[in-house]
């Protein structure tokens, strides 16, 4: 993607590696019928119940660009775990190490995992908490707020904090967030390449700095990678760049999504506002995010490349077909959860599919529940009520996104 871990990896438009024939063509070259559309308006009127609809009526649905989105969670769950049968290679670029298969994924992904382990996690926890104290005491309370700008703020402000960011790179940062959001969207290739290069130029002064500083480059995560190596050689430039852009690019965005669709439960759900405000340990109030972001999952799905024809559900997915597995609609499967919309973090949990599964399974869930929770503590701690606000209306965020764009809130 211009950035590689976007909600739906659309951004990587500009990425796209294309089926090898037309879209909307089967491998005969004959015309396929679209069965629905997932930029139509009834996905921007409402994505979730259409999603749901789908799941039901057509779990297996054919994009008019020819791609295949599956619906039902025994197809995402299977497909996700089918690694042999689809690719993660689905895009021109190099992205690292999503876009990686086999043991060239698992090398990299080695390296990846040595970021967020326990370990390190407990350490950053006192700084992510103090940027979530210092960003919510700056809020008025009692007052009004945008739980999603309040979120895009506190995702830039954390990551920051944990990869040793300059505070001065924050307007820029958050600015990015924005073009990307509306590049994405516009599906213009100029528009999110220029998009691209613009997050490149921004983390190649960080990395180039680190390097000019040899031993003076300071003691931080990114200097760490900068002088990290994967099977036994150093991490050439253009892999650090597409590492970094992957922790940050896609996920500033996908943390303030996630912060708006927490936020906005917590206020539509006083019972449970008041439950966290008694005092929760983290493991509780890690599943309880959990679960809310299940039953509105603002990270909608990921792509796949079939290597091999298959058939899912009696449809024909033929070799090079894209295929996407629907993780907003997979986690509101009734076949798994019943209820979609009941709220049951125990039970649930085992099926969760928030951070995905399989061997791409999110590696930085510890650094995003660790400031999801810091965030939602502090808003609790800085409160004594947060309610929806009657004079202005949440917005659904559109597709490829998910969550809402505005969720305005009021604070007292
Ligand atoms: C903000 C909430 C986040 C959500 C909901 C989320 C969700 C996901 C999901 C569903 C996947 C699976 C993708 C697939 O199967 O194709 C994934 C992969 C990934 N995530 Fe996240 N993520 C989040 C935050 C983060 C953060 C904060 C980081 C790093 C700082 C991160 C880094 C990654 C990477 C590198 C991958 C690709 C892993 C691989 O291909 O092996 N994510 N994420």
């Amino acid at each position: 993607m211009v950035s590689e871990h976007t909600p739906s990896d659309e951004l990587s438009a500009d990425d796209h590696l294309g089926t090898g024939r037309a879209p909307g063509k089967d491998a005969a070259g004959h015309a396929q019928r679209a069965d629905w559309n997932p930029r139509g308006p009834r996905v921007r009127r409402d994505p979730v119940a259409a999603y749901d609809a789908l799941r039901d009526q057509c779990p297996v649905a054919r994009g008019p660009d020819g791609a295949w989105t599956l619906f039902s969670h025994a197809d995402v769950v299977g497909t996700s775990l089918d690694h042999s049968t689809f690719s993660n290679a689905v895009s021109r670029h190099l992205q690292v190490p999503n876009g990686m298969d086999g043991a060239e994924h698992s090398a990299y992904r080695a390296v990846v995992d040595r970021y967020f382990t326990p370990g390190r996690m407990r350490d950053l926890e006192p700084v992510v908490r103090r940027v979530a104290t210092e960003l919510v005491a700056a809020v008025e309370v009692p007052g009004r707020v945008d739980a999603v700008v309040v979120g895009a703020r506190f995702a830039v402000r954390a990551q920051s904090a944990w990869l040793g960011w300059p505070e001065e790179l924050e307007e820029e940062l958050l600015g990015w967030v924005e073009e990307n959001r509306s590049a994405t969207r516009s599906r213009d290739r100029a528009r999110t390449a220029a998009v691209a290069r613009h997050f490149t130029a921004i983390i190649r002064s960080l990395t180039d700095a680190r390097r000019d500083a040899g031993d003076d480059a300071p003691d931080d995560v990114t200097t760490e990678l900068v002088r990290d190596r994967v099977d036994g050689r150093p991490l050439t430039d253009e892999e650090i760049v597409s590492i970094l852009r992957n922790w940050t690019g896609g996920d500033l965005g996908s943390m303030a999504l996630c912060a708006g669709v927490v936020l906005t439960y917590l206020a539509d759900h006083p019972d449970l506002q008041e439950h966290l405000r008694a005092g929760v340990p983290d493991r509780e109030l890690d599943r309880t995010l959990d679960e809310i972001l299940r039953i509105d999952d603002p990270f909608v799905s990921n792509r796949r490349i079939a290597v091999e024809p298959v058939t899912i559900r009696g449809r024909q997915v033929a070799a090079g077909d894209q295929v996407l597995v629907s993780w907003t609609a997979a986690n509101r499967d009734p076949a798994v959860f019943g209820d979609p919309d009941a709220f049951d973090p125990d039970a649930h949990a085992p099926y969760n599919l928030v951070w995905g599964i399989g061997k791409h399974v999110c590696p930085g869930r510890p650094l995003a529940t660790l400031e999801l929770r810091a965030l939602t503590r502090a808003v609790l701690a800085a409160t004594t009520a947060v309610e929806p606000d009657p004079d202005h209306p949440r917005e659904r965020e559109q597709p490829p996104a998910g969550g809402w764009v505005t969720a305005p809130l009021v604070l007292r």
